[in-house]
């Protein structure tokens, strides 16, 4: 995935690896970060129920219209808008994912830096064992004024020589073989949850929903966790599938997607959540809830060293293959709309990243009074793109595939030869009617205006 220019344009080889590395895409921070902070913020079982449906309901559908969108066209995506729809303003939704993609890519940095001192501090032999102890070092970390700082510009660096080397093929491939191996870590560490003394409390906490807990900002952070967690709605997957090949089935590659990005999730929170009621944590504490909980679920294990280093090692391996995603967005159109060469491109993606990284970095300590409309940069960043960003291009990119495109572009893009099936006249219903109306009003309750 290299050279960008149209007819050049590089491809994935095998379906396979197309699979692997959508998932790669999808399964990141998000999953096993971001999910078990918002359940815990938003009241468990009943986020975790409405996340699943939003996930069923606009998930796989809108990956499916960004799959068609990037696979027709095979090109980024404002220029992918403007092919379909030519001399129309619908590219200027391209230009909300290009922003959303770098305002994502700031924020996330500064976790996947966490986990870089995490990874370090366990190798080190250095890791906390009591909760306790964990909190005090963990506060410490990220209030300082120069860790944070440090690893998340690190983590960069490491994304800019994956991605302008070109190296992401060997990423993607290390990556192949070391995901399975972190998805069974993490069922370990599921059966070891489950024996918890707070096993049942987190179990009840996260899988019986009390609907009372639900309100329209808690449904909208539901489904901008579904979009956010399936890197959807700011084209992520509509760049990707830019460069799938033809034969491979979009419907079944984006329900494996799907399937297998929200298994890791619930993984997640089966993990987090018994410990938080063992270790008397709040499942409130957002961004460090996991922080202060995995540790200390790894240090009480026998060999914990070793299993805390084998883990931050594989959340960062998933982080960079998510970060990897999000900053094709920015790249492939600096390239090929501004005709930037790709170091350039790569260099100028990741420059912005670090300017923003740095501040959201900081917004834990030293700049934590800086705060717009009541939020950390940090907290703002993860809240416009996810909350904001994410549900509008959600609403764009269906309306657009369901209404403006061509049919015969969805026909051939999902393989239907002579009658649509019903899977496909599914897909149109949800995108022209259900996916734009049950967006736009989670949006607008949350707004206030309904
Ligand atoms: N889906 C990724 C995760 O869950 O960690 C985050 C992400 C990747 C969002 C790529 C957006 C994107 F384009």
């Amino acid at each position: 995935m290299s050279s960008n220019r149209d007819n050049t344009r590089a491809q994935f080889s095998t379906r396979i690896g197309v699979i692997a590395t959508a998932v790669g895409s999808a399964i990141g921070l998000g999953n096993i970060w971001r999910f078990p902070y918002e359940a815990g913020s938003n009241g468990g079982g009943a986020f975790m129920l409405c996340y699943i449906f939003f996930i069923c309901l606009l998930g796989i559908p809108l990956i499916c219209a960004e799959f068609i969108i990037g696979r027709a066209t095979r090109s980024n995506e404002i220029k992918a808008f403007e092919k379909l729809a030519p001399g129309r303003k619908w590219f200027l939704n391209g230009y909300i994912g290009v922003l959303a993609s770098v305002l994502i890519l700031s924020f996330y940095s500064v976790v996947a830096g966490w986990t870089l001192e995490f990874f370090l501090v366990a190798v080190t032999g250095h890791m906390p064992s009591n909760s306790a102890e964990l909190h005090r070092f963990f506060s410490e970390f990220i209030s300082g004024n120069w860790r944070p700082l440090i690893w998340t510009i690190v983590f960069l660096v490491v994304n800019y020589l994956v991605v302008c080397r070109g190296v992401q093929k060997g990423i993607e491939r290390l990556s192949n073989c070391l995901m399975p191996a972190m998805t069974l870590l993490l069922i370990a560490f599921c059966v070891n949850s489950l024996f918890l003394p707070g096993a049942s409390d987190g179990l009840r906490f996260l899988f019986s929903p009390d609907f009372s807990k639900i309100d329209s900002e808690s449904l909208l952070s539901a489904m901008g966790q579904a979009f956010f967690s399936l890197s959807i709605g700011l084209g992520g997957m509509l760049t990707y599938a830019s460069y799938f090949p033809d034969t491979v089935r979009l419907g079944s590659c984006a329900t494996t997607t799907a399937v297998l990005d929200t298994f890791v999730a619930i993984l997640a929170g089966v993990i987090i959540f018994p410990a938080v009621f063992t270790y008397g944590i709040s499942p409130q504490s957002g961004p460090t809830l996991v922080f202060e909980t995995l540790p200390a679920i790894f240090m009480n294990l026998p060999g914990g060293t070793i299993w805390a280093t084998l883990f931050f090692f594989l959340l960062f391996l998933a982080s960079i293959t998510s970060t990897i995603s999000m900053s094709e967005i920015s790249i492939a159109y600096f390239e090929e709309e501004r005709r930037l060469s790709r170091k350039k491109a790569t260099a100028l993606t990741i420059g912005i990243a670090i300017l923003l990284g740095s501040v959201c970095a900081l917004s834990f300590g030293p700049l934590s009074d800086m705060k717009i409309f009541g939020k950390t940069v940090f907290d703002l960043f993860d809240y416009v793109s996810s909350n904001i960003c994410l549900p509008v291009g959600g609403i764009v990119t269906s309306i657009f595939v369901g209404w403006v495109i061509d049919r015969k572009v969805i026909d051939s893009q999902m393989g239907c030869r002579g009658q649509r099936g019903f899977g496909v006249r599914v897909l149109i219903v949800i995108l022209r009617y259900i996916a734009p109306a049950a967006i736009m009003l989670i949006f607008l309750n949350s707004l206030g205006v309904l």
